[in-house]
This record gives C-alpha cells, structure tokens and sequence, in this order.
C-alpha cells in the first residue's frame, strides 16, 4: 500500500513557503515587483466637429467623441491626473472624405485644429498624432487603393504631407499607424527637412490584423466603410519573429519608441520586444479590448475596476514602458488618491 500524506509532514518544503510573504498587505507591498502610475498611461480621444459636442459611440460604452472644446477640457483634467501624453484620432465629417484622401493634409482640418487648441492651452501635455489614411479616405483603407490595391509606396507621400501639417498644428510625436513599409525612415527625413528635429517617432511597429479593433472603427467613422481586411499590410496574428523584424526595421528606419497593437492577446510580443531590443515599447489596449472589459462588467461577470486594473499591469509585468488606454484618466486619477 502506498504511504499515505500525513498533513504533519511537510518536510519535503524544507521550510520553503512562498506564501508566507502574501500574508499581509505590508509584505505583499514590499515585494511588489511591478508598479503603476500615471505616467504609464496615454489616453486616447476622439475629436469630431461642433462646439460643445459629445456624442456616444455604441460599442464602446463610457467612451465619447469630443468637439475640440471637450478636447481641451479633457487635456486639462489628463495633465492634471498625472498623463503624460494624448493620442487624437479625428472623426472626419462625411462630405471631406475621398478617395485620395486629400484631407489628410488640409493644415486646417480637424485634427490640426484639435491638436493646435490643446497645444495653446495645456502646453504640458505630450500629443501624439496618428498619420493614417483610414480617418480620411472614403473607403476605410489606411492607404491609396488602386484596382483594389493598397498602395505603399504612393501612401508615403501622402503621409509625409499629413504629418508636416500635423507637426506644424503641434503633434509631439508622429504616429504612423499603417504598418506601411520604408515610412518611418521617410517620415523621419521630411521632419528634419523641414526644422522638426526634435518632432518623435512612435513606430506602431508590430500591428496585427485584428478582429479587435471593430468598436475603433465605429468610434472614427470608417468601418461601414471597409471592404474586405487590412492582411495585406497588418500582420498575421499566427506570427510572432516577423514582429521582431517589423520592431528591427522601424529602428532601423529612425522610430524613437514602437508599439505593439492590440494589447493583450499579445503580451507574448511585448515580451519579446522587450526582451530583444533596447527602446520604450509601449502596448495598445484597443477598442475592442475596453469593449469586453467594460460589457463583462455591466453584465455582472466581473469586478470592472479589478478587471482593468489587472489588465494595465499586464502590461507592465510584460515589459510595456506605457499603455494607450480609454482608461487612463479614470485610472489616473484612482492612482492619485
Ligand atoms: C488605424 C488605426 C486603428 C486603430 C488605431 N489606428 C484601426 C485599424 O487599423 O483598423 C485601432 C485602435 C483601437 O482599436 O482602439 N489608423
């Protein structure tokens, strides 16, 4: 018969007992191997026309789109939480939209405007301006199409052209989110052409294809538009050494930071980055991310203020230096209390 446990006997342990450090809250503290804090946090906005104006994007509960106004109200109180950085992404009215994208460079578009405004009031804060055509193009394509093609090298310019207005309106950091080939060392020469040395980077350098970005989509306007998947640009979620490559190649090309998009289901890539090259890295948590979070907590399956606090130090513990997050300002502002 076999010897039976005697609960008496814990010898095998030799004394080891990695419990004994998460007795007491003061003990789990000490050996806290991850911190969160504000300045880990880059909050996201949505800028639409009009004064005053807010309006309710539907699968993103809790999220709003802003009048320029509301923009800078809501940098205000982001730089006053402790964030450091914005991230805009403009809802471009209907009638502007087109085919060749072309108010992606009209200096006074929305987002010029959104990005100058809240330079002027909250100089403090850090703006960072996504180049990509999808918030201007009438079919939803980060690109220029042509016989159903997403065009590289044609996109660049018009990119460079988007991110020179966005600089001078007063973008602290271009982010060019296409995962385009060759655009970050040619965004890189056309800022130091022009005097916009100090003018950052951030790569979205590893950014999948993914069925995660839905509610952003409707947040900006471009979904119903879409036609077909952005695979032939956007990486296959199967692959995780061609992110390397990706991340090599924007330093390579001059990036100052990368990103890796989405956040979660990609901790694994964060990791490797982090692991593998020396430059803040910073992880998306998207749309579609807040979505669940925010839609298991309203149905009761889990405790929303645990869940996403959790899930930001994830992405510390991963190795992310910061999170784009819509949490930020209310979890900025949990942190500072
Ligand atoms: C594209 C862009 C996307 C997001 C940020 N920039 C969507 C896409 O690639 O289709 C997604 C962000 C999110 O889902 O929160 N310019």
């Amino acid at each position: 018969m076999a010897e039976q446990w005697n609960k008496h006997d814990m010898e095998f342990l030799g004394g080891r007992r990695l419990r004994r450090t998460r007795r007491t809250a003061w003990s789990r503290a000490m050996v806290r191997e991850t911190m969160l804090t504000p300045s880990d946090l880059i909050w996201p906005l949505f800028v639409i026309e009009g004064h005053n104006e807010k309006t309710a994007i539907r699968t993103m509960p809790g999220v709003e789109r802003l009048s320029v106004d509301l923009c800078v109200a809501a940098a205000r109180a982001a730089r006053d939480a402790g964030i450091p950085a914005l991230a805009l992404f403009p809802n471009t009215p209907e009638h502007l939209r087109s085919e060749n994208a072309a108010e992606a460079y009209n200096p006074d578009n929305l987002m010029c405007r959104a990005l100058s405004a809240i330079k002027d009031a909250v100089p403090e804060i850090g703006l960072i301006a996504d180049v990509a055509l999808d918030e201007y193009s009438s079919d939803g394509q980060d690109g220029l199409v042509r016989d159903g093609d997403v065009l590289n090298d044609e996109t660049i310019e018009v990119m460079i052209r988007s991110t020179l207005v966005q600089t001078a309106a007063g973008a602290d950091i271009i982010a060019p989110s296409d995962m385009m080939d060759g655009r970050v060392a040619a965004i890189r020469m056309a800022l130091d052409g022009e005097g916009h040395e100090q003018t950052q980077i951030m790569a979205y350098a590893a950014k999948y294809a993914s069925f995660f970005y839905g509610p952003f989509r409707e947040a900006v306007g471009s979904g119903a538009r879409l036609k077909g998947d952005k695979k032939t640009y956007q990486m296959d979620y199967a692959n995780s050494d061609e992110a390397l490559r990706e991340i090599a190649q924007d330093i390579e090309e001059g990036a100052d930071s990368v990103m890796v998009k989405p956040g979660m289901p990609y901790l694994d890539i964060v990791r490797r980055a982090k692991d593998a090259f020396n430059i803040p890295i910073y992880a998306y948590q998207v749309s579609g991310e807040y979505a669940m979070i925010e839609m298991a907590a309203a149905a009761g399956a889990i405790d929303r203020k645990g869940a996403i606090l959790e899930s930001l130090y994830a992405f510390k513990r991963a190795g992310a230096n910061g999170v784009l997050t819509y949490f930020a300002l209310e979890v900025a502002r949990d942190l500072g209390r």
